[in-house]
């Protein structure tokens, strides 16, 4: 039986530092003699509407992600719509892609958007941003961007798909000029000028009503190596005048790498010298972080620092999630910063790049640049992030995994006619339910994962997750990390009974398992029916597993 210790621990990790003395009588008052694990879910403490773009997406023109993994071209002997691969198409169909951010990432900063217009024969060959880091065996189109796929195919992929295009303009080497005109090709009405018809003589005469734009990418880096005060002069002078044709326009400024709290200090501290005002300009500030460093604090070198994705032990996996949970106190933290310039909070966070990332070697396409094969440890990774996202509904506006296909945490694997849903393509499928429902405190308190760090104790989380409720059906998803221990669990719904429900569950024997083209379904989600008994639940969550339970309510 946990003790109460623990218990209060647990507790206070599970409420998120949220209100813990309301959280209190509901805790004490569960059965202490039922199991050792609890899930209490309060209906009646909505946290806000959990939005739909924080299920976003990230394709940049980087090695396999775009050339090869979603435009085949339409000649290609890979069935596609339009050049577009189809099998992508019908796979993100069924997790409602709400956005997906293009073209980049660093390849942002070096576009330019005039050279994926017009007709496609006549379209100019550009060195990639990436092109040094591609081997001899990649594909030409890797290292010289053929320019096949720009606006024009990119909003089609998106109306295919039914998202809305989140495009991250290029600041470090396009002049102010070439934003607002990108915007004008993109949302100016139909035979209005003379980009519009440029558009419409492509086949596109409506506009695209792009809504998401993005302020260059990691400006502090790649992105034009700023300092915070700089970019957000420059983020003012990029933004002042950009036309609107009748829409509000969300401009998402570069944000903080990881817990860089000084340039969301810098940044908002520039922008409001102006002004408060200033800060309505701004839809979201984009925090990027990745969980990379497995050396268990040994080393902070980027290259030395990385896991496998394949060959890993239990520590490793434990490792990874340890890694990824700090996303939580990255939100906590950068809102807090913020909140001394915001006092309205005015301005969101936007994670528009995150996920793990490993050593080169796990590939599935010898000569994929950043490609990496996501097993169980992944979608176990995505899961508890998404969770994350669901219980900060009014900090994180949107959020975009990096990224889609054939690069760091993909949900899909593609090469020529070969294509497989990976492990966190099938989270994504899960948590497709949560969109649009209302985040609801959720508390969380079981035993502690137990084990040995490089010779010395130590601990991660029993049981999180998050849940939503839509009408009368409840969503609530939960990660149980223990990579052997199932979890029996006792769920209290508070304010409601259970009166049926189902239960989703993405696991596997092997920690390691993963989708290949030859073996695909390997790691599927696998749907049972939920035992409900008068309107009390006991659930027991698998080891190294993430479920779904979709639960209606009497
Ligand atoms: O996702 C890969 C790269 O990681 C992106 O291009 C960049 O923004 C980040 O550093």
């Amino acid at each position: 039986m946990i003790g109460r210790r623990e218990f209060l621990h647990s507790a206070v990790v599970g409420a998120g530092g949220l209100i813990f003395a309301k959280s209190l009588p509901f805790a004490f008052a569960a059965d202490s003699s039922g199991p050792a694990s609890r899930i209490e879910i309060l209906l009646e403490e909505p946290l806000g509407t959990v939005s739909a773009d924080i299920y976003g997406h990230f394709a940049e023109n980087l090695s396999g992600v775009i050339y090869d993994g979603i435009w085949v071209g339409e000649d290609s002997k890979v069935p596609n719509v339009n050049g577009i691969r189809r099998r992508l198409i019908e796979e993100m169909r069924k997790i409602k892609p709400p956005v997906v951010r293009f073209p980049g990432g660093c390849f942002a900063d070096s576009y330019d958007w005039r050279d994926g217009i017009g007709p496609r024969d006549k379209r100019p060959r550009r060195t990639n941003f990436w092109a040094d880091g591609e081997s001899s065996v990649a594909p030409a189109s890797h290292k010289y961007d053929p320019n096949e796929f720009g606006t024009n195919e990119f909003a089609h992929f998106c109306t295919l798909i039914g998202a809305q295009p989140y495009l991250a303009a290029n600041v470090r080497s396009l002049p102010a000029e070439e934003f607002y005109r990108w915007v004008e090709y993109c949302n100016s009405p139909a035979g209005s000028t003379t980009l519009a018809d440029t558009r419409a003589a492509a086949g596109f005469g409506a506009p695209f009503d792009v809504h998401f734009w993005g302020v260059g990418n990691e400006s502090w880096g790649c992105g034009g190596n700023f300092t915070a005060q700089e970019y957000a002069v420059e983020f003012r002078r990029y933004t002042t005048w950009v036309p609107r044709y009748g829409q509000q326009l969300a401009f998402i400024a570069s944000g903080p790498n990881d817990d860089s709290w000084d340039w969301t200090r810098g940044f908002l501290e520039e922008i409001v010298r102006k002004g408060p005002r200033e800060l309505h300009g701004i839809y979201g500030l984009a925090l990027h972080y990745y969980a990379w460093n497995l050396s268990r604090g040994r080393t902070r070198n980027w290259i030395e620092g990385k896991g496998d994705a394949l060959k890993f032990d239990a520590v490793d996996w434990y490792e990874l999630l340890r890694q990824g949970d700090v996303m939580e106190s990255l939100i906590n933290g950068h809102w807090q910063v913020m909140s001394e310039f915001d006092h309205e909070h005015v301005v969101r966070l936007v994670v528009d790049e995150w996920g793990p990332w490993y050593r080169p070697g796990s590939e599935l396409t010898p000569g994929d640049q950043l490609e990496q094969m996501p097993t169980l440890r992944d979608a176990v990774f995505s899961g508890m992030t998404l969770d994350i996202f669901n219980r900060h509904p009014e900090k994180v506006a949107m959020a975009n995994c990096a990224q889609l296909i054939n690069c760091l945490n993909s949900l899909y694997l593609a090469h020529e006619d070969r294509f497989c849903v990976t492990p966190v393509g099938h989270i994504f499928e899960l948590y497709a339910a949560h969109q649009g429902g209302q985040s609801l405190r959720t508390i969380f308190s079981a035993p502690n994962v137990s084990y040995e760090r490089d010779g010395k104790p130590a601990t991660f989380w029993g049981l999180q997750g998050s849940a939503s409720l839509h009408v009368k059906n409840l969503v609530l998803t939960v990660v149980n990390p223990h990579v052997s221990e199932p979890r029996e669990t006792a769920i209290s719904i508070r304010g409601a009974a259970a009166k049926s429900g189902t239960a989703t569950i993405v696991t596997n024997s092997d920690i390691h398992a993963h989708n290949t083209f030859e073996q695909p379904d390997v790691v599927t989600p696998e749907t049972k029916p939920l035992e409900v008994n008068g309107g009390s639940l006991t659930y027991t969550f698998s080891p190294a597993s993430v479920t779904k339970l979709s639960i209606e309510l009497g």
